[in-house]
């Protein structure tokens, strides 16, 4: 329906007077079109090598990178709380990180590690990997790197293909491209048609923007030093384009993809609204560090109500049509949710 056909509906003041119905709260409840659920929640984590460690990130007041062990414990209460579902981001020493990137698939990895214990002590958890080689390349990138410093496409995409099969094989049940090289999502999908992982999902960072919202991330695995002042602009989605990530909607649907993400988040919700109309397939967006850092700061400083403040973002991100939100308030989000 048009806007003009639908304004055409309601008559003219003074007999529509739209405050008549939110006067009462049962009238504003009876018309409420949006609901934020804990079911909409994903819940990312940092994991550390060691055992009964916790080390704080202080760009992200509240987060803290853990040991598995530790991970545990933090899965089992978002499990608790009913939290579908959590999403890994392995910090990496630099020792682990080189050229060829093969600390991504090798099985005894800390990825790997952390997916079959969480699996093991919360079966029905579900676990979402991240696939990218930026915590595995001494040059923060997400790809392998030639020697004129461009980050090659099918090279990378056959080193992303083996870090999903090591981490569906070690339990992951969604494993999560963030790389955006071209033509990922098919061969991953391939890969694990051939082994036989049909039921093995994919969460494809469809729409990833070349942002500076991830800054505080970078600082969480340590990729802002080795980054330096590079940036990703050649295989990340300009910000000023929105066709574009249409296409690359529509591509990695085609390849295969079960679920699509927008990243950043409230930036970028003219994104998800139009991924969701035009698509209509299981959205999600990621509500990155660099939001979350501006609301913790401004918190902490008495500027912002918190607890409203995401909940108004969350309510914002349903509202433009996401079925799920991956956000590092999901446990906040979860507690509240159940108070
Ligand atoms: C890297 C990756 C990034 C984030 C998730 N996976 C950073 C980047 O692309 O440089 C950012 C998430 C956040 O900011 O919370 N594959």
């Amino acid at each position: 329906m048009t806007d003009k056909a639908l304004f055409g509906l309601s008559a003219a003041y003074p007999a529509s007077r739209p405050r008549r119905m939110r006067r009462d709260d049962f009238s504003r409840r009876l018309m409420q079109e949006n609901d934020v659920s804990t079911a909409m929640l994903i819940q990312p984590y940092f994991v550390i090598e060691g055992h009964n460690k916790r080390v704080p990130v202080p760009s992200m007041p509240g987060i803290e990178r853990l040991s598995v062990d530790q991970l545990v414990r933090e899965a089992e209460l978002i499990h608790k709380l009913g939290v579908p579902a959590v999403v890994l981001f392995p910090v990496t020493d630099d020792s682990a990180k080189t050229d060829d990137c093969a600390g991504a698939y090798d099985p005894k990895g800390l990825a790997p590690r952390a997916i079959s214990t969480l699996k093991e002590a919360l079966p029905e958890l579900g676990v979402i990997t991240d696939v990218a080689l930026d915590p595995y390349s001494p040059h923060g990138h997400d790809g392998l790197m030639d020697s004129s410093g461009y980050i090659m496409n099918d090279e990378t995409v056959e080193v992303l293909v083996k870090q999903a099969l090591c981490h569906a094989e070690a339990g992951a049940d969604m494993v999560g491209p963030s790389d955006m090289m071209d033509g990922r999502v098919g061969q991953i999908r391939a890969a694990f048609e051939a082994q036989g992982l049909t039921h093995s999902k994919i969460l494809s960072y469809a729409a990833k923007y070349a942002s500076s919202f991830y800054g505080p991330f970078r600082d969480a695995v340590g990729a802002s030093a080795a980054l330096g002042s590079a940036n990703k602009f050649s295989y990340q989605i300009d910000p000023a384009n929105s066709d574009e990530a249409m296409r690359e909607i529509a591509l990695d649907l085609q390849e295969g993809a079960d679920m699509i993400m927008v990243k950043p988040g409230l930036p970028y919700l003219d994104i998800v609204r139009r991924a969701k109309q035009q698509f209509a397939v299981p959205t999600s967006a990621y509500h990155v560090s660099g939001e979350y850092a501006m609301i913790k700061a401004a918190a902490a400083n008495g500027w912002i109500d918190e607890k409203q403040v995401v909940m108004e973002s969350m309510m914002a991100f349903r509202r433009a049509g996401c079925d799920a939100v991956l956000t590092y308030c999901a446990h906040d989000v979860a507690k509240w949710l159940a108070e």
